[in-house]
């Protein structure tokens, strides 16, 4: 596999596995998350319109690599949680560029932003859970989230991407809970799936876009999410991410803004740096449930440390609607599926919506 791993040595699980329990902070944000006392917990089930499952976990966990699943849900519901938190309270404060334009029910927004923000809480702690039902750490939040977030209209954007692409990462999980001998925690993850679904269907209908997007949601990996995460935010922050034993991806930007139509020559830039001089690339598509669509890469310009790349848009052949993750790799292919894909990517992943 062509990527970057988060070096884990024998000797660092070792130490790992001695490490002092990780005690949770309480102060994330001020209503106790991701820690909160009992009664805090509550106002917690109250905001997010229900509770965590009582449910008993099963005694014991079949294949060890499944505690990576709840890992990286529970690193990037911390992400999700942050965001809520600061575009509610930048659209309740009116703070500005955040002022709700007149054709939307400011109310109704209001409501869902709390609602998500307690929901994503809950995914959180369930995942913390499960964790330390395991006796494995919970992830640690980071110290900084930084959002590339100034208006209303990016905000909503930015969680319509960030929705559509948990909801293809969330597949991975399921297949791989299954693989794993895990079957019990695949219908708790089906179900923050879908309750995902219904948030990404507001966030589209606010941009004024179909609110169900395809037949068949993008596929993606768990590493492409963790990637992404690594773009925005700063991994030293993060005291035990290095737990998260998840392949990381190149650094990948998509430059162009691609629609519903054909284009011979969308941009995407990487870092000079990790390019090979004389290597043939390739652009790998990933777009719904179908085999990962290849096009040349077209060598473009080097520039202060960025090389620039372009590959066609095949978008009417393939109908590529709503998410699809780009990744630059050297093997042509054809590769079986997004995993295969994944197997060979060098840069990834680049996100793209269209329609
Ligand atoms: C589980 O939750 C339900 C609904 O809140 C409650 O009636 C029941 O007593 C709970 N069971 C346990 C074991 O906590
Ligand atoms: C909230 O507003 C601040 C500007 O006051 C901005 O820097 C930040 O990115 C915004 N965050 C979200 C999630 O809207
Ligand atoms: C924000 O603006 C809305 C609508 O313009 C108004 O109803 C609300 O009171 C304002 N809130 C604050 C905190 O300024």
């Amino acid at each position: 596999m062509r990527v970057i791993t988060l070096c884990v040595s024998a000797l660092q699980v070792l130490l790992l596995s001695q490490a002092a329990p990780v005690t949770l902070p309480n102060t994330l944000l001020p209503d106790g998350y991701p820690n909160p006392s009992p009664a805090q917990l509550k106002a917690i089930e109250q905001q997010a319109l229900g509770t965590l499952s009582n449910r008993t976990l099963p005694a014991t966990l079949h294949n060890q690599e499944s505690l990576n699943n709840f890992r990286i849900i529970n690193f990037n519901e911390y992400f999700e949680a942050v965001f809520f938190a600061q575009f509610l309270h930048n659209v309740t404060n009116n703070v500005t560029g955040f002022e709700v334009p007149h054709t939307i029910d400011r109310n109704i927004l209001i409501a869902e932003l709390s609602a998500a923000q307690a929901q994503e809480e809950l995914h959180t702690i369930n995942a913390i859970h499960a964790l330390q039902h395991y006796g494995a750490n919970p992830i640690q939040p980071c110290k900084v989230y930084k959002f590339p977030v100034n208006n209303f209209q990016q905000g909503v954007l930015f969680v319509m991407t960030w929705t559509s692409l948990v909801m293809s990462t969330l597949q991975d999980i399921i297949q791989d809970f299954a693989e794993n001998g895990d079957a019990p925690f695949t219908a708790t993850i089906a179900s923050t799936l879908g309750q995902e679904g219904a948030q990404a269907g507001y966030y589209r209908l606010l941009l004024g876009r179909t609110p169900n997007s395809l037949p068949f949601l993008t596929r993606s990996i768990r590493s492409f999410a963790f990637s992404i995460l690594n773009q925005f935010i700063d991994f030293s922050t993060c005291p035990n991410v290095n737990e998260i034993t998840i392949p990381l991806f190149k650094h990948i930007t998509v430059l162009d803004t691609p629609g519903p139509v054909d284009n011979p020559a969308i941009r995407f830039a990487v870092n000079t740096a990790d390019v090979v001089t004389g290597k043939t690339y390739y652009v790998v598509y990933i777009n719904q449930q179908n085999l990962p669509v290849v096009v040349p890469a077209v060598h473009k310009s080097d520039q202060g440390g960025t090389t620039v790349f372009t590959g066609a848009w095949p978008y009417t052949e393939h109908l590529m609607n709503g998410l699809t993750i780009t990744i630059i790799s050297d093997n042509a292919g054809p590769y079986a599926d997004a995993q295969a894909a994944a197997d060979e990517a060098i840069f990834a992943p680049g996100l793209i919506i269209v329609n």
